[in-house]
């Protein structure tokens, strides 16, 4: 995800950091970035030369003390505790007013800024996946949130071509609330052999969905979507219908990811 953002932050002309602490993860967004530009190039939508510029405009780094600038967005591990020290970080390293943005699927913003030492410039801008290419931004403000932060986000979300929407910060916000059992109750007809995945995303894509559950849980990630899935889950009490799939939960333990391991339901 983090790729993607970047990529659509140097698109809109923005000078662009990408921070990994996995030299591995730098590579990948390097590569995907370049790609997704090369493919623009190939299908004219863009020329060389502004892809150029566009990927020049892109920094990457894995030293944390080089993150200097007025708002991060964060796409990190889907776990408290790690947000929370990354954005603690980065508040001892920058300027007063810095914007401390996270774009986590499940997590509660405020729950994360209670921990953070500026709560007031703490705020949720949740994209989709692709995020270069989706045009959808979940705006999620807490009480504690500064207005003029809140704002400021907002027009920063219009300014990169995107679509902001405000969402209450309620377990999934909306887009993951509402599709989680699209993904679970899939894999429950599947775990009780009531259906194949390749059926289901079939029949699902010829009713009108892009994707299917399958093919857009290997997209999304199958830890990013069973982290998500546990946290609302826990969330919202336990309810039977949004417990987790051990269809999902083997996957992960068999290192099945998705697209970015090269297997997850499919193979690619
Ligand atoms: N995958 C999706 O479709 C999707 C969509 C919207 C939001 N999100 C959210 O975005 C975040 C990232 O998801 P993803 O799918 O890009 O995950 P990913 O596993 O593909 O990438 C996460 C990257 O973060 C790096 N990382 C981990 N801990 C770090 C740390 N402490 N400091 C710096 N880098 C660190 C990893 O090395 C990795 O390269 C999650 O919070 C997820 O909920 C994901």
């Amino acid at each position: 995800m983090g790729a993607g953002i970047a990529q659509t932050l140097a698109t809109a002309g923005y000078a662009t950091q990408v921070y990994d602490v996995q030299p591995t993860g730098l590579e990948r967004a390097s590569n995907q970035i370049r790609q997704q530009l090369d493919s623009a190039v190939a299908k004219g939508k863009l020329t060389a030369e502004a892809a150029d510029k566009i990927f020049s405009r892109i920094d990457f780094t894995d030293d944390l003390q080089s993150c200097l600038a007025d708002l991060f967005i964060e796409a990190i591990i889907e776990r408290m505790e790690d947000k929370v020290a990354l954005f603690n970080q980065l508040a001892e390293l920058n300027h007063s007013e810095c914007i401390f943005a996270s774009n986590t699927s499940s997590l509660s913003i405020t729950a994360l800024s209670k921990q953070i030492q500026h709560p007031e410039r703490v705020i949720g801008l949740h994209f989709f996946n692709p995020a270069h290419l989706m045009k959808l931004v979940e705006v999620i403000s807490t009480t504690d949130t500064d207005p003029t932060i809140a704002d400021t986000a907002w027009a920063f979300i219009e300014s990169i071509g995107k679509v902001p929407v405000r969402c209450l910060d309620t377990p999934g916000f909306i887009v993951n609330r509402v599709a989680r059992p699209y993904y679970i109750q899939a894999m429950r007809l599947v775990e009780n052999g009531n259906a194949s995945t390749e059926m289901i995303d079939r029949i699902m894509e010829s009713a009108g969905f892009k994707l299917g559950p399958f093919k857009l849980t290997d997209l999304i990630g199958q830890d990013v979507n069973l982290a998500v899935s546990r946290s609302v889950y826990e969330q919202l009490g336990q309810p039977e219908r949004l417990r987790p799939s051990p269809l999902q939960e083997q996957l992960v333990e068999q290192g099945k990811l998705g697209r970015k391991s090269g297997e997850g339901f499919y193979r690619y």
